[in-house]
């Protein structure tokens, strides 16, 4: 546990990223960890990123691919959990066309005008950036089909909440198709603690059991963690050993909200 409020927690990662959006500049490559971290990566995609300007790929911040895992298809209508400067909401754009429909929320506002900048840019109509905190999204009930978030879930400070909201927004029989930073293992006090660890996507992230429990008790069914690196390993229902030291590494999360049949 981290002694921060949650509000201290949500303060200390938009300083961090509001920094990161106002001093960006397309030409270059934005980290949100000062040293290449744990996280941050090349290549993180399968897709070909060359229908996208250095404006959009330059300041992609996140750990996996989750495009690839959500399997996206036309007419879907998509929400991008923790948005940044719109990398996955103009992929998936994309993928659902102009018959879809993707909303990005993220709380800090110069992500939202970076990403705003890019979706003029684009001249995208079937993608909107929504101001909000994903532990309470501006998102109407049982109106998503498909979640999709890249690297910000280790960044809240209410985890039982974030994937609370995520089942009451998606409609019955939809999909969560995450990357993100877990662990297995867990991190003590004092890592809770570092702000600045926390901001690099290190020491918010969870133990696999813990982030599992939270998504049972949120209703979700199917539920699946896989390691990036060794994805033929299922480690849902893995428990750490007592006292191990946390083990941090880039997951891929999926997960279904039952259809109104079961
Ligand atoms: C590591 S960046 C990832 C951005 C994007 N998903 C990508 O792949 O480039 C984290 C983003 O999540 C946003 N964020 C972090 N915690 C959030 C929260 N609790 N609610 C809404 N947005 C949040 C930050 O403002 C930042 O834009």
């Amino acid at each position: 546990m981290s002694t921060q409020t949650p509000t201290q927690v949500h303060e200390a990662v938009k300083t961090r990223y509001a920094a990161i959006a106002t001093a960006f500049e397309p030409d270059t490559q934005a980290t949100c960890c000062d040293d290449g971290g744990a996280c941050c990566a090349d290549d993180l995609y399968a897709a070909d990123l060359t229908t996208l300007p250095d404006s959009v790929t330059g300041l992609s911040l996140g750990c996996g691919d989750p495009i690839t895992l959500a399997e996206l298809q036309p007419g879907q209508r998509v929400l991008d959990l923790g948005s940044g400067g719109g990398i996955d909401c103009f992929l998936a754009a994309e993928r659902v066309g102009e018959h879809g429909y993707v909303i990005g929320v993220d709380m800090t506002e110069a992500m939202l005008e970076r990403a705003n900048a890019n979706k003029a840019r684009l001249g995208v109509n079937h993608v909107e950036f929504r101001h909000g905190h994903i532990e309470a999204l501006p998102v109407d009930a049982d109106s998503i089909d498909v979640i999709i978030s890249n690297c910000v879930i280790n960044l809240s400070p209410d985890k039982a909440a974030v994937f609370k909201e995520a089942y009451r927004v998606l409609t019955p029989g939809g999909k969560v198709a995450v990357s993100d930073m877990v662990t297995q293992g867990k991190f003590t006090e004092q890592q809770r603690n570092d702000m600045g660890s926390w901001a690099d996507c290190v020491s918010g992230a969870e133990d696999v059991a813990d982030m599992v429990g939270w998504m049972r008790d949120a209703g979700f069914a199917d539920i699946s963690v896989r390691d990036k690196h060794a994805p033929d390993i299922e480690l849902a229902d893995s428990i750490a050993l007592p006292g191990a030291p946390a083990r941090l590494f880039s997951a891929r999360i999926t997960a279904c909200k039952p259809g109104l049949s079961g």
